[in-house]
């Protein structure tokens, strides 16, 4: 997308300090979902940052709840797949999970144990990567199932809290980043 849409993107972002914890910048990406020219720029903007080719994967991973927001209608932009990866509690017996720690909290993730195939290749997509916890551990869990986890999309990207480091040889991309 050009320069023009790029900063349209930016300035639908709302940053919220202190929230939901003293000394957190919040950036919520909500208000983009909710103005039509924003929505349509960050999914055709998902779609050219990709960071492995359309045809290196089958599935869209997408994590609850933010995640989703993005990952079903990317997968049906892209004529895939989607894979929900839930917050722990939701799904039925029998289920694969993984705790982790976010930039403000701990949780832990669940996919159902079927849901993923060994050797199905996934790409994962969320919101925000902060700490990028959240990510890794869904990304540890679709390995776990036997899925290999071809790259990462993620809208915004939160510089100075070094997520990127946990996934040191793995293509990811952002959209836009922030402090
Ligand atoms: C947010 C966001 C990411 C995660 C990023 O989700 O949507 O999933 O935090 O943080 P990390 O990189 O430090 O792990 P949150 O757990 O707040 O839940 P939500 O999507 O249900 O709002
Ligand atoms: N998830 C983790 N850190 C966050 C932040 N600063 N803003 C929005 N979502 C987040």
């Amino acid at each position: 997308v050009g320069e023009e849409d790029a900063q349209y993107l930016v300035s639908l972002i709302r940053t919220v300090p202190g929230f939901p914890k003293k000394d957190v910048m919040f950036r919520d990406f909500i208000p983009v979902l909710a103005d039509q020219r924003g929505l349509s720029i960050m999914m055709k903007a998902l779609e050219l940052a990709l960071p492995v080719s359309v045809d290196s994967f089958d599935y869209v991973a997408g994590l609850e709840a933010r995640g989703f927001l993005i990952g079903v209608p990317l997968a049906a932009q892209l004529g895939k797949g989607f894979l929900a990866v839930r917050k722990a509690g939701k799904l039925p017996p029998e289920t694969l999970n993984q705790s982790y720690s976010l930039e403000y909290g701990e949780a832990t993730v669940e996919i159902e144990k079927d849901a993923v195939k060994p050797g199905d290749r996934v790409l994962v997509v969320d919101d925000l990567m902060a700490t990028g916890g959240t990510a890794k551990a869904s990304a540890d869990l679709i390995s776990k199932a036997g899925g290999e986890v071809v790259g990462f999309s993620f809208v915004m990207e939160l510089i100075g809290l070094s997520g990127r480091s946990d996934f040191e040889d793995s293509p990811i991309s952002s959209l836009v980043t922030m402090p």
